[in-house]
């Protein structure tokens, strides 16, 4: 169905409302009707919602500055506390990457690229299939399962654990820190919360430095020998800064937003049995449902950039100086870019949309995260059927989050397919 917005005023949407924040579709529409650039009242930044807006925002970026403190945007003077703490103890933040502009950008981009190249994603495909059968082997005699906790975040976890050179039974550890290097771009904290989130960093760069070196010494097939084996153009290796910054955004891209995304791609099934009966009757249309899901219902909704001179948006004035939030969610809903966008519809030419950003900062891992995304709905579409809800969701189905879309929990049933 193509939901319409009613004409309520943008001014009456609170953005960090847990129940907007939880179902942002309506505030979305609202934007693209009356003000696709809005200066929102509750954060003080310009929320960018329009679909061509928002392209010229990621491609410029001499105007639209990623130089700016990502993790710590929200948490003002506190966060001194917080860089003292990884100083001490650890190794402070380093910009690099998402947190540059070209061309300081292109040096770790090029390296990242490498990284993550074609022949290294595919040659994952067969272990990423086997883990996927793994994870359902769990649980498909019970016919039941918490999916995000029991599939999405083993399957994603296991895979980038491996990767990292992670043991399995260290799962636990790798979800606290996950968790603790976006915390602080989901609520302003605490100076106490602050100071326990800054000691799960510290310990978990140590962990890093020690796998870092043990890959020196003992090289492997797996993504953390290729990052402390790559070189800079100039032929010289990252040092110890940029290491820990680097393996701390692949750490946090890799782990939310597919988690989010394969729990999100369950519920957008449960909630249209056709789609579920057409991809059964024709399970190579799975990539068109993942991408389609990828716009419908972006795990990134938002990111943020630092405005370096006075400019206009949409026709609107903003000041060098204010921060401007990348809405990728609201510009795939743009009614202006594609036709009834509140639609879920696989056969819709969506090739476009901004699930993965634009421009120099094009998510790195998006050919990673595409081959997870379409094994894991081959592998469960497979071996399980009649799946449905097991018990009503809560009103609120996600972790409240300003940049991320984490669900709560996701119970299903479902009867075994016997592989005959
Ligand atoms: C469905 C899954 C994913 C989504 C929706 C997603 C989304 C995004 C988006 C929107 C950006 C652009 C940021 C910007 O405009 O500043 C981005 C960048 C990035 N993503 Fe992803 N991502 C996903 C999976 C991954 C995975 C698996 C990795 C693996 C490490 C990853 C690593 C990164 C990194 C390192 C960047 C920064 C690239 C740069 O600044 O040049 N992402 N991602």
């Amino acid at each position: 169905m193509d939901r319409q917005t009613g004409s309520k005023p943008i001014e009456d949407f609170n953005f960090l409302d847990p129940a907007v924040l939880d179902d942002p579709f309506e505030y979305y529409a609202a934007l693209h009707e009356q003000v696709p650039v809005y200066k929102m009242p509750e954060t003080g930044m310009y929320i960018i919602a329009g679909y061509d807006d928002l392209r010229k925002v990621l491609l410029d970026t001499k105007t639209f500055s990623n130089n700016m403190d990502g993790y710590g945007m929200l948490q003002g003077e506190n966060w001194k506390v917080h860089q003292e703490i990884l100083e001490a103890r650890g190794w402070p933040d380093l910009p690099t990457l998402n947190f540059t502009d070209p061309p300081a950008h292109t040096r770790y981009r090029r390296i990242a690229d490498t990284i993550f190249n074609a022949k290294r994603i595919a040659a994952l495909s067969g272990r990423i299939e086997q883990l996927c059968h793994a994870m359902i082997d769990r649980f498909i005699e019970r016919g039941e399962c918490e999916f995000v906790s029991e599939f999405a975040f083993p399957l994603v976890g296991t895979i980038i654990s491996e990767q990292l050179g992670l043991e399995s039974d260290q799962m636990a550890q790798f979800k606290k820190w996950g968790e603790a290097i976006m915390a602080p771009t989901s609520r302003v904290m605490t100076i106490e919360e602050l100071r326990e989130n800054a000691d799960t960093i510290v310990e978990m760069q140590h962990f890093i430095a020690g796998k870092l070196e043990e890959r020196r010494k003992e090289p492997r097939e797996d993504l953390i020998t290729a990052l402390v084996s790559a070189r800079t153009d100039d032929g010289e290796e990252l040092n110890m800064l940029e290491l820990q910054s680097l393996m701390r955004q692949f750490l946090s891209g890799t782990y939310e937003s597919v988690v989010t995304m394969i729990s999100h791609g369950m519920l957008i099934l449960l909630r249209n049995p056709d789609v579920m009966a057409r991809l059964r009757a024709d399970i190579s249309r799975v990539p068109d449902f993942v991408e389609e899901a990828l716009r419908y219902d972006s795990p990134v909704p938002g990111l943020a950039r630092l405005v370096t001179c006075d400019t206009q948006v949409g026709g609107v004035d903003i000041p060098a100086g204010s921060i401007v939030m990348t809405r990728y969610a609201a510009a795939n809903r743009d009614p202006a870019k594609f036709k009834c966008p509140h639609k879920f519809d696989i056969d819709r030419n969506n090739k476009a949309h901004l699930a993965f950003g634009n421009g120099p900062h094009f998510c790195v891992g998006r050919a990673l995260a595409r081959r997870e995304l379409n094994m894991a709905f081959t592998a469960l579409l497979c071996r399980m059927n009649d799946i449905e809800l097991a018990r009503p969701l809560p009103d609120i189905i996600h972790i409240p989050h300003v940049l991320l879309r984490p669900m709560k929990e996701l119970p299903i049933r479902f009867t075994k397919i016997d592989a005959s």
